[in-house]
């Protein structure tokens, strides 16, 4: 259905319709529907975050003081509804709504809705379409994800990612999604309506945080916005054959930066990675993963390492801070690749001696600099294909199983 055909739907009080699950059926001509102007109470489309094994958090801005919930239908017949929260409201907001789903079965298939009540004034309610979903299953024998890094509130970049980027059992948005949060009101259109879209549909989404997704007056609020699996910005997840660390950069400059007015304490943030990482690398589901990647927004490796002057405007291209930090556990792990942006310069750097895991970087906010990975995984290898949108492959790695 496109996005014409959804309004109207909604006009005439349709439950919905099921959707094809791909991406190919969704219109892609057509503009934004900018929030405000449409009357309706959702001021943008459904969002899946942090997809996980027994569930996902769903997330949609509003225009006022709102109740919500989610309804859920599965393939095998069964449906239900979750409409209350960890201290016993029923989810409600004035900006947007947060339910987080759970106790389903690893690889379970789920088309979801969100259901929005007024609060005010006369009685109105609203559904928006199905979205298809897909819990992860560790167990599955391969799997496909796909990654954006570095778009910038760039809305031709976005929009063509999301135009040639494919359906995935998970979407890394590896960081940078803003030009530092100096207004609160930008926070609901950048995260949850990228370039005017959908941008979960077909791929549920976790976030890997930026620099510049902590900078600005407003960045403290955007938690409220990034729903992770364990509540913190690092956590760790299989799909399939492939165990993922997604961890946290922070800045590329000292926490005492005066450019940063005592606002970060990136150095706490990192030591408490570093004591995590030593015992979820050790979980069954963490050793037991045939590939193992870690996707954080500044590369823990660099073309050129050399020392920065920031009092001159240096900053850091690649975090030595986090490699320090965090660098003999992911080598005990055995990680094999990194996964990063932040240069706004494509780059591969195979492993070496002293560094037994490669660096993978993505590329800028420009059209003409942006790319889009595409990993999939089974029993033989994963392959790591990083390209730019005119289809042009700049990177394609390939990675053996751990021990194989
Ligand atoms: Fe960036």
């Amino acid at each position: 259905m496109d996005r014409r055909g959804f309004v109207q739907a909604l006009a005439v009080g349709a439950a919905g319709s099921v959707t094809s699950g791909g991406r190919a059926a969704e219109a892609v001509s057509s503009p934004a529907v900018p929030a405000g102007d449409t009357g309706r109470l959702a001021t943008t489309p459904l969002v899946l975050q942090a997809p996980r094994a027994d569930g996902v958090e769903a997330l949609w801005g509003v225009r006022e003081r709102c109740l919500g919930r989610i309804e859920w239908r599965s393939a095998d017949g069964t449906s239900g509804g979750v409409r209350s929260d960890a201290f016993g409201f029923n989810p409600q907001g004035t900006r947007f709504l947060r339910i987080r789903l759970s106790g389903f079965k690893p690889g379970t298939v789920l088309e979801l809705r969100s259901v929005t009540s007024a609060v005010e004034g006369s009685a109105r309610e609203e559904f928006s379409e199905w979205k298809r979903f897909r819990t992860l299953d560790p167990g599955a024998r391969q799997t496909r994800f796909t990654v954006w890094n570095d778009t910038h509130v760039n809305q031709e970049t976005i929009q063509r990612l999301d135009e040639v980027t494919p359906a995935s059992d998970f979407h890394i948005w590896n960081g940078d999604t803003c030009n530092d949060w100096h207004r609160e009101e930008d926070l609901i259109p950048t995260l949850l309506n990228p370039g005017g879209r959908d941008i979960t549909r077909g791929r549920p989404m976790h976030l890997v945080w930026g620099n510049h997704d902590v900078r600005g007056a407003w960045a403290f609020r955007m938690p409220e916005l990034v729903a992770t699996p364990t509540g913190r910005p690092f956590h760790a997840f299989r799909s399939g054959p492939v165990g993922v660390l997604c961890l946290h950069t922070g800045e590329d400059k000292p926490d005492d930066h005066p450019s940063f007015r005592g606002r970060v304490a990136f150095d706490t943030l990192r030591q408490e990675q570093a004591a995590w990482l030593q015992e979820v690398i050790r979980t069954p589901e963490m050793q037991k993963a045939r590939y193992r990647v870690v996707f954080c927004h500044i590369p823990l490796r660099w073309i050129d390492e050399s020392a920065q002057d920031y009092a001159k405007g240096g900053f850091d291209r690649h975090s030595r801070r986090s490699r320090d930090a965090w660098h003999g556990a992911l080598t005990r792990w055995k990680v094999q690749v990194i996964v990063s942006g932040h240069t706004h310069r494509t780059a591969w750097i195979p492993a070496d001696r002293s560094h037994p895991y490669g660096q993978l970087v993505g590329g800028g906010p420009q059209p003409a600099s942006a790319t889009w990975l595409e990993g999939n995984a089974d029993a033989n290898a994963l392959t790591l294909t990083l390209r730019k949108l005119d289809g042009t492959v700049v990177h394609e790695v390939r990675v053996r199983p751990v021990g194989g």
